[in-house]
């Protein structure tokens, strides 16, 4: 079941990262979104080219920094990852999408959600590079649960969106509550995560 869960996950990441790419790589016109976001992304095409091309790097190469055997067995590839991770999904993808959140569809709601989740992802993002370079790895870890958390929000927005579809909720409503919605219960998620791991390796006899 677990597995499973952590094959969906990983295939939602890299399709969502994929729909970025193949949509906006060549230029915002390719895209099938609401003609005010339409309108939005042809009036700021850096912006909204740079965000999504950073950020679908955070969804491809986060999955695989959790692998233990891969950190265990190729500690230089999970630093460079990591770097570009940081450096560069995160960084550049974050500012940018600070940058988008204020031309956001779906007014003051959505624009201070989504601004407000770039602030976290950029936030956190500092914290576990701090972390990493101070060498405190528990710490490390937790900021990168709680950071991946919010990078998975790409995900979890558009799981939300075929419900809005289906009972024909009024659009630009839904899409202001899904830009919360989107990330507040994940880093719920993420925070039971590192308490319930704490808690196993509390009762391991050696550190794992
Ligand atoms: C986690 C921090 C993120 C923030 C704060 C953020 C913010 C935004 C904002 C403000 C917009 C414009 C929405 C509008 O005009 O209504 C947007 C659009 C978009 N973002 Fe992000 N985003 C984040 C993560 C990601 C990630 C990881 C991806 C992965 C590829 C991504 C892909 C996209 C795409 C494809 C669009 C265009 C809308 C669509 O076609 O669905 N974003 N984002």
């Amino acid at each position: 079941m677990r597995r499973f869960g952590l094959a969906a996950a990983f295939f939602l990441c890299f399709a969502v990262a994929g729909y970025g790419v193949a949509v906006y790589g060549l230029g915002p016109s390719g895209a099938r979104v609401h003609p005010d976001m339409l309108a939005n992304f042809q009036a700021h095409p850096v912006g909204i080219t740079t965000h999504i091309l950073a950020s679908a790097l955070a969804l491809v190469l986060g999955p695989f920094q959790f692998n233990t055997r891969l950190r265990a067995r190729r500690p230089a590839l999970h630093r460079w990852m990591g770097r570009i991770y940081l450096g560069v999904a995160v960084l550049v993808g974050g500012i940018a999408g600070l940058y988008m959140s204020y031309y956001a569809f779906g007014g003051l709601l959505a624009k201070s959600g989504f601004a407000t989740l770039a602030l976290g992802w950029l936030y956190t993002g500092a914290m576990a590079y701090v972390a990493a370079r101070a060498r405190d790895f528990n710490a490390h870890r937790r900021w990168m649960i709680r950071n991946f958390a919010l990078t998975f929000a790409a995900v979890t927005l558009r799981l939300y969106l075929p419900p809005v579809f289906i009972f024909q909720l009024p659009f630009e409503q839904a899409y202001a509550l899904i830009a919360w919605v989107c990330w507040v219960p994940n880093l719920v998620v993420a925070e039971w995560i590192i308490r319930s791991t704490a808690r196993q390796q509390a009762v391991l006899p050696f550190p794992t």
